[in-house]
């Protein structure tokens, strides 16, 4: 292992170095998470599981580079972000991350086309280019014919498609979800998570899951099981679904 995470000469997308996160408030601190390691290759579909309050978002949010670690190091493509400004990491998050979250998160005075095209616009892009690669991105999930509706005007598995179009429309190489599935009924659930499994096999898209649901974690092909602020298994997934 040397400075950049590389081990056996190939750089991982990902690799976390004892990472530790400690919250205080007021005098007293809460140690999240205890040291966590972790490598992930590019185009892996990795599902974390754990209790209630084991830290799986802390962790998630470590991850996506919306907060910075207590202790510890974050190599993000061999380079050390564990240390960039607020500024810096959110360049890296335009680029490389896409989020889906469990509220379906969509503005609801704009419209399902105009939600997509969202992070093009904080990118910079403006061109009718934008247009097509949100209408592409729709296209991925079963929604092209949405685009002029509003989030109010479709249902809530429809919802979460959109805020899974509008995760990938940047071409963002990591897709990162909390509980995407949380607010949605098991069939819905599903059908939600059918699309994830195809935004990883045909766009080779690297995947980092949150769930409590064994079946939706079981989408994956690796399970992350952390347990307290540790992780404490780390298996493949033989079956997907
Ligand atoms: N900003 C914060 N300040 C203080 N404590 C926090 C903060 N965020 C989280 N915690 C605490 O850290 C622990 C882990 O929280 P976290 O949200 O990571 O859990 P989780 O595994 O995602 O749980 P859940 O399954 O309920 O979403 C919890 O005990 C929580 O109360
Ligand atoms: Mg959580």
């Amino acid at each position: 292992m040397d400075d950049y995470g590389t081990k056996n000469g190939n750089i991982p997308l990902i690799r976390l170095e004892n990472i530790g996160m400690i919250y205080k408030i007021g005098d007293i601190s809460y140690e999240v998470l205890k040291g966590i390691n972790m490598t992930i290759e590019k185009g892996e579909f990795v599902s974390i599981m754990g209790a209630s309050g084991s830290g799986k978002s802390t962790l998630m949010n470590i991850l996506g580079c919306l907060d910075k670690p207590t202790s510890g190091s974050y190599f993000l493509e061999g380079r050390d972000v564990s240390g960039l400004t607020s500024d810096e990491l959110a360049e890296i998050r335009n680029k490389k991350i896409g989020f889906v979250f469990q509220g379906f998160n969509l503005i609801q005075r704009l419209s399902i086309l105009e939600n997509v095209m969202l992070p093009l616009y904080y990118a910079g892009l403006h061109s009718k280019d934008s247009e097509k690669m949100a209408l592409s991105s729709l296209k991925l999930v079963d929604l092209y014919d949405k685009g002029n509706k509003f989030p109010n005007q479709i249902s809530g598995g429809e919802q979460q498609r959109v805020a899974i179009a509008r995760a990938i429309v940047n071409d963002a190489p990591i897709i990162m979800a909390d509980e995407p599935t949380g607010n949605l009924d098991s069939v819905r659930g599903a059908d939600v998570m059918k699309f994830f499994k195809k935004i990883n096999e045909e766009k080779g898209a690297t995947i980092i899951l949150v769930s409590h649901d064994k079946n939706v974690a079981n989408y994956g092909r690796r399970l992350i099981t952390v347990k307290d602020g540790i992780i404490i298994s780390s298996d493949t997934i033989d079956a997907g679904v």
